[in-house]
């Protein structure tokens, strides 16, 4: 009998090592994979050595992005090969957009991948797994079933220990299609979660102590969720609905097209303290010509007009962005138009890119495309402006008083590390005790990339 319930330890007790690649969305969909395996005895490493299971979680955003998978899955082969005789099986799978859009191509070029299996079909891991133990598994249809619904929660202290912020996934997909973007065919059409879960979901981080959400979307601000009445309601309402959550302090959002920035989303930033003055709003080139050829349907002045209006209604409001060079066909004048669109907007923070052609987009089959050389000059300089805005920017706290959240211990002993409400890391002598407070703290001087700061008593000022 003893023998036996040992025995049945070990068969339960399965590792799951997953290394996530791309964006945030992929970082929420790891935790949730790592959530619906629990439920089947897999506990999660981070150590392949000791994995049943390995799973990549890919991105296909970029060319450079899909071609590490496959750098990768070659790695771990080698390793599962190279493993001592008679080591436990190791299962390989790859989830993610990669796998969604290459499925067959990664069947075929990679032998050693047991699993492939879309983001649709996170919930129906623990039976994928189970049944790539006997043959090789692809599965990456868009099912009718609503993924969430069928997602288990994790416990309360797993959500703690991952931490006092979280992200919240509301709204997937995205119907915009932008000329150079593979998203609206990885991810599919929209779809918002409907009101109720995500509000439970919320209820549920705040109830084990997170005090931060970000609430994620390819495109999230396009948010349309159905509420209990069977109202559609968007990004803006949510908001309202959420700041009333006891517990939960902060609540950001990302990532949002300029379009989508409706009145009342920009009046939830002028009512409610608990959404972050901090702001993703890529706008990808500065030039008119070149955002009609992205397809991204308005004007370099429309967006610096939506900016005006959302500073209005939240004058500390500060901004982050993403930038493409190199788009087919875009000029030195062009380009000169993205470097100035920089300078009026002034970004705290800002990702840039170099186009990647994505098979499939209407942007790979344009003439005029960019010389790799060119791409990299102007990446340079644009990095260069950025730069100059973000030092600009973090120089102009110092002296300021703001409120941060305390998130964890410090590098060293004796310090805490925060946020401030410009995802600013901020690094305070002080006790560790006060771990899970938002508290003001005087910004005394800068890092490259963080701020330095004393806790004070005194009022908090904004930007
Ligand atoms: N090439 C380069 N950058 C891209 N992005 C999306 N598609 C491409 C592409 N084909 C960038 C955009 C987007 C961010 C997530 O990635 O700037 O906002
Ligand atoms: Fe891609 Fe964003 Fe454009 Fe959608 S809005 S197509 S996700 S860049």
């Amino acid at each position: 009998m003893g023998a036996m319930s040992d025995a049945s330890k070990t068969t339960n007790a399965k590792k799951v090592f997953i290394k996530t690649y791309g964006c945030q969305m992929n970082v929420y969909d790891s935790d949730r994979m790592t959530d619906a395996l629990a439920d089947h005895g897999f506990s999660p490493t981070q150590d392949m050595g000791e994995a049943d299971l390995v799973l990549l979680n890919t991105c296909h955003i970029r060319e450079k992005a899909a071609e590490k998978v496959y750098s990768e899955l070659g790695r771990i082969r080698d390793f599962r090969n190279e493993r001592e005789p008679g080591a436990k099986k190791m299962l390989i799978g790859v989830a993610g957009c990669v796998a969604q859009a290459e499925g067959e191509e990664i069947m075929a070029r990679a032998p050693a991948v047991d699993l492939v299996f879309g983001p649709q079909s996170y919930h129906r891991l623990p039976e994928l797994v189970a049944r790539a133990d006997r043959e090789r598994v692809i599965d990456t249809d868009f099912p009718e079933e609503d993924k969430f619904a069928h997602l288990p929660a994790p416990k309360k202290e797993v959500t703690i220990s991952r931490g006092l912020t979280a992200f919240l996934t509301v709204q997937e997909g995205c119907d915009k299609f932008c000329s150079f973007c593979v998203v609206p065919y990885t991810r599919g059409a929209e779809v918002s979660r409907p009101v109720a879960q995500v509000i439970a979901e919320a209820r549920a981080l705040a109830d084990a102590g997170v005090r931060e959400i970000t609430l994620l979307g390819q495109n999230v601000n396009a948010y349309h969720g159905v509420d209990d009445k069977g109202r559609q309601i968007g990004l803006g309402e949510l908001c309202y609905l959420l700041a009333e959550i006891e517990g939960l302090a902060r609540i950001r959002y990302t990532t949002s097209h300029p379009r989508d920035m409706d009145d009342a989303l920009i009046a939830a930033h002028r009512d409610l303290d608990k959404l972050m003055p901090y702001l993703h709003l890529p706008v990808q080139s500065g030039s008119d010509t070149i955002l009609k050829a992205m397809n991204r349907r308005h004007t370099a002045a429309q967006y610096l007009e939506i900016i005006d209006r959302i500073k209005q209604a939240r004058p500390d409001m500060a901004l982050s962005g993403d930038f493409i060079v190199g788009f087919p066909g875009e000029t030195d004048r062009d380009f000169a138009d993205t470097l100035d669109m920089v300078k009026k907007v002034g970004y705290a923070s800002a990702f840039s890119f170099k186009y990647s052609t994505r098979p499939g987009t209407p942007g790979a089959e344009m003439d005029n495309q960019v010389p790799e050389a060119v791409k990299a000059e102007r990446l340079e300089a644009l990095q260069a402006e950025i730069t100059a805005h973000q030092t600009a920017f973090n120089a102009g706290c110092v002296g300021l008083t703001l409120p941060v959240l305390l998130e964890k211990k410090g590098r060293n002993p004796g310090q805490i590390a925060g946020r401030s409400p410009y995802l600013q890391p901020v690094h305070i002598e002080a006790d560790e005790s006060l771990i899970g407070q938002i508290l003001p703290v005087e910004i005394v001087d800068r890092a490259k990339n963080s701020l330095v700061g004393t806790i004070v008593t005194s009022k908090v000022q904004a930007v």
